[in-house]
């Protein structure tokens, strides 16, 4: 894989023209754009698929509810906004996962399409030890990562989203065919901002992540198109 296709660059907004633009400024120099619940909640999966038309789509919706409903859900995610790769939370357990690889499948194949990569979120990094501790979870955060990647690559998930430092012990636990997705990437260790455990893009690359999740170091500079395609170059060089 060519190393620019490993980033996927978060486009957070609500409005259509603003993605439109970003997905175009970067889409010569990344491998996709991920469009998540904000902008989907104001223009659905019509609109979703309007700004992915030429570019592949992490779509990052994030599914937890039975399995049924679940596996609607992806049903119509696949059909209408054909991602390369979606997401559901592991913690909604085997059943659901299951439910969910198994939709994503079957509606590949019914529109003649690659299957998606059915990807698990095991704890949201905004999430630490306390946090667990109040939902009934006492234990350090790396173990349940560990236990909810490991069910979910029972489940056939062919990955997980994962914070940087959670890379090691995932590859060592899940295997090199299991697709680690990282966000929290920031490409100079000066940035001071809301993502606590971050990397730099070389850094997690080094370190096993398959997929760069790069959202404002490149949406919220002045020009998308040079930041994308800086922290692309400096990744094949
Ligand atoms: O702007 P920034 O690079 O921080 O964007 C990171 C993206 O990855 C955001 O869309 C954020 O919601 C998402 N994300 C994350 N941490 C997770 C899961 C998703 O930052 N654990």
């Amino acid at each position: 894989m060519n190393p620019r296709e490993r980033i996927f660059v978060a486009i957070d907004t609500t409005d259509m023209e603003e993605a439109k633009f970003l997905a175009t400024s970067v889409r010569k120099y990344v491998g996709g754009i991920k469009l998540g619940i904000k902008f989907h909640n104001i223009n659905g999966l019509n609109g979703v698929r309007k700004i992915a038309d030429d570019i592949p789509l992490f779509l990052d919706l994030k599914y937890h509810d039975i399995p049924n409903t679940v596996a609607g859900a992806v049903r119509s995610a696949v059909t209408i906004s054909r991602p390369k790769i979606i997401n559901i939370h592991a913690s909604g357990g085997l059943a659901m996962m299951l439910a969910a690889v198994e939709a994503n499948l079957e509606a590949a194949n019914k529109i003649g399409i690659i299957p998606p990569l059915m990807i698990a979120v095991t704890v949201l990094t905004s999430i630490n030890d306390d946090d667990l501790a109040m939902i009934g979870q006492d234990y350090p955060s790396y173990i349940q990562v560990k236990r909810l990647a490991l069910l979910a690559k029972r489940s056939g998930c062919d990955g997980v989203v994962c914070s940087p430092h959670e890379i090691d012990i995932l590859r060592l636990n899940c295997g090199a065919g299991f697709s680690l997705i990282v966000p929290g990437i920031r490409p100079s260790d000066l940035i001071r901002d809301d993502q606590k455990r971050k990397m730099t893009p070389e850094a997690a690359i080094a370190a096993g992540a398959d997929y760069l999740i790069i959202g404002r170091p490149i949406t919220q500079a002045p020009n998308p198109a040079a930041a994308a395609q800086l922290i692309s170059d400096k990744l094949i060089s």
